[in-house]
């Protein structure tokens, strides 16, 4: 099956003019600033998947999604969207979009504020009355249909923008930073929604430098930075299942025990009477656990850890960061 999204060699270049003024009042075009938000882009969206577009700051996220919904004019490059070119209306009707910093008419109340965006969707009020009560139990706003959005929290706002994206029961939802200024709890409902979105068959892509959230639902992630793709994947292949870590947390260990644990662990934090080390060799954490069990303390907690995603970022960030200044250093000295 052909990918619902493909991106072919997308690159955009922001030129802005910088103006100056001569003698108070006479504007003068100083020169042009020329920034590259994105560099030959190549991605696949297969259909029904979770795909997570992940990076940075300044990463090109947001450019990415600009261009797909016709916002934006890319610089050079190609792509489609359900086969067909971007632009192409009949492919537009099946999209629902949840932008980075949504506008809200405030005084609206979240039926009224639905009901605003169907009718401009088209729908007919019949469809509407049927479509908007799913919606708001859908995001968990039934209760708060009847109040203004001006009395929303950040999340419940969040939430009234993902109902908008998909009054149209769309077949692709592209979500630029569903999760951005939303607390755990906000996050995870905006977690669960995007899974029974899947379940539903329909096809998620969002933008997110919060790496746990894309960790714990996508089924394939990119990771931008500075507008190039340096990795692609399903999380499976990009993250090594190589356990690299054995915490064992420990309640009154016996003096012996307890420096036997800081000479072998490379990390030993105290808190509230327990001590959580971390060691790199399996075992050495079995040899203390075996203590522990033979009455030299009790053992609280005994996890093997493997690289995160958060980790696998900033190793690869940090990776081209060095590279980066190595280039710079080595320019700088010819
Ligand atoms: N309209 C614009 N004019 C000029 N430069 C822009 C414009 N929009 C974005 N940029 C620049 O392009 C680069 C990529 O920005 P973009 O908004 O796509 O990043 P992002 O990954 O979405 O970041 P964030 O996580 O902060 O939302 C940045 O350096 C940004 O300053
Ligand atoms: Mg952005």
């Amino acid at each position: 099956m052909a990918p619902i999204i493909q991106i072919r060699g997308l690159s955009k270049v922001y030129v802005q003019d910088v103006i100056g003024t001569e003698h108070g009042r006479l504007k003068i075009r100083l020169k042009d600033r020329r920034r590259v938000a994105l560099e030959n882009l190549d991605l696949d969206v297969e259909e029904g998947q979770i795909f997570g577009l992940l990076g940075p700051n300044g990463a090109g996220k947001t450019t990415t999604i600009k261009i797909l919904m016709g916002l934006h004019f890319q610089t050079a490059g190609t792509a489609t969207m359900m086969g067909r070119p971007l632009g192409d209306n009949a492919v537009k009707g099946q999209i629902g979009f949840l932008p980075e910093n949504p506008f809200f008419y405030d005084y609206l109340t979240g039926e009224e504020f639905l009901n605003f965006y169907g009718q401009l969707y088209g729908m007919t009020g019949a469809a509407r009355r049927k479509r908007i009560p799913e919606l708001l139990d859908l995001v968990g706003l039934s209760k708060a249909a009847n109040i203004p959005l001006r009395g929303y929290s950040k999340g419940m706002l969040q939430r009234a923008g993902l109902a908008q994206a998909l009054l149209n029961d769309p077949r692709l939802v592209i979500l630029d930073e569903p999760q951005s200024g939303l607390d755990p709890f906000g996050r995870k409902e905006v977690r669960d929604i995007i899974l029974r979105l899947k379940e539903q068959g329909k096809t998620v892509m969002f933008s997110s430098h919060i790496l746990a959230d894309a960790e714990m639902i996508c089924d394939r992630v990119a990771i931008l930075h500075l507008g190039r793709l340096i990795a692609e994947g399903h999380l499976s292949e990009l993250l090594s299942t190589r356990i690299d870590e054995y915490e064992v947390q420990m309640r009154n260990p016996a003096a012996d025990l307890l420096a036997f644990v800081h000479k072998a662990a490379h990390k030993v934090v105290d808190s509230k009477g327990d001590h959580f080390a971390s060691f790199k060799a399996e075992r050495d954490a079995l040899e203390v656990t075996r203590r522990l069990a033979s009455g030299e303390g009790t053992l609280m907690a005994y996890v093997p850890r493997r690289e995160s995603l958060e980790d696998y970022f900033i190793r690869e960030i940090e990776g081209k960061r060095a590279q980066e200044r190595a280039q710079v250093g080595k320019e700088n000295a010819t």
